[in-house]
């Protein structure tokens, strides 16, 4: 049997992805779904997380649903929701996160802006994830857990809530390994160089400083997240940060924020 057949248990797994309903959140949904992993596509945007859900291989796997992950009782009902959807929830991803405007650098940023990106990005992933591994652990089920962070973990993007906000996250992926590995539940991290997919505008002039030489498409995203997903693939990997940007970490584009 190839290593690339029955990459994860159809019996058993079932997928939440949060930020299904754009970019790489709905490239990764739709290639869960594509393996046949029934998933909850989660999403601010009603309209988008149906629309990506009705697109995916096989429809009747894949189920929309719509709330504010800002909001500690929305994340609640959608754990609730998905267990009574599928289950026990075996995979997660959180990919959701607000949108990052050049406006918003360090002298700029309201206390709004800010509050929201780190409520999303860093609370959210925090309690689906701590939620997500309590019912693993009390059900004794292995479990795998993606979260997707930002080269701006680690160097400055003129978004201070946002580079905090993925650094943060980037940290907690490590304390989730750490101390769920014991029960078979592995926590990683996925950071994307300039992915043209929605969140990210990006000007093509910027292929010149990726050694591969062109942006990123979420399907690249999708494959190297189903192969860390997966316990037959990325079954001994956890704890780690995968970086898939054709090489750009090799270089830092950015210019200091223009000053009003
Ligand atoms: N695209 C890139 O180049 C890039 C680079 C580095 C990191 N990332 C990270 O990858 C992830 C996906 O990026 P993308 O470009 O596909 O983003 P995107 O903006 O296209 O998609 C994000 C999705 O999250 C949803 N969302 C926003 N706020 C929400 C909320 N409060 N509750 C529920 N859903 C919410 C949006 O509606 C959207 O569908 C993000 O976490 C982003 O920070 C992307």
């Amino acid at each position: 049997m190839s290593l690339f057949d029955h990459a994860f248990d159809l019996d058993r797994d079932a997928a939440v992805v949060t930020g299904a309903g754009n970019g790489i959140g709905r490239a990764v949904a739709l290639a869960l779904v594509g393996e046949g992993v029934r998933t909850v596509f989660a999403d601010i945007n009603a309209e988008k997380a149906a629309a990506a859900a009705a697109g995916a291989a096989n429809p009747a796997l894949a189920h929309a649903w719509t709330g504010d992950l800002a909001d500690r009782a929305e994340c609640d009902r959608l754990l609730a929701d998905a267990r009574k959807q599928l289950g026990l929830v075996t995979l997660f991803v959180h990919s959701a996160s607000p949108p990052r405007l050049e406006q918003d650098h360090l002298l700029s940023v309201s206390d709004e802006t800010w509050a929201r990106m780190r409520a999303v990005n860093l609370d959210a992933g925090f309690h689906l994830g701590r939620e997500i591994a309590r019912s693993l652990i009390a059900e004794k089920s292995p479990g795998s857990m993606l979260y997707l962070t930002s080269l701006h973990a680690e160097t400055p993007r003129n978004l201070p809530h946002y580079s905090s906000s993925k650094a943060g996250m980037a940290i907690l992926v490590k304390e989730f390994a750490r101390t769920l590995g014991r029960y078979a539940i592995r926590v990683n991290a996925l950071v994307p160089g300039a992915i043209a997919a929605g969140g990210f505008v990006a000007d093509p002039a910027l292929a010149r400083h990726i050694p591969l030489g062109r942006l990123g498409q979420a399907d690249d995203l999708a494959a190297m997240a189903l192969a860390v997903l997966s316990n037959r693939i990325g079954g001994y990997v956890t704890g780690t940060s995968i970086v898939v940007d054709g090489g750009l970490a090799l270089t830092n584009w950015f210019d200091p924020p223009e000053l009003d």
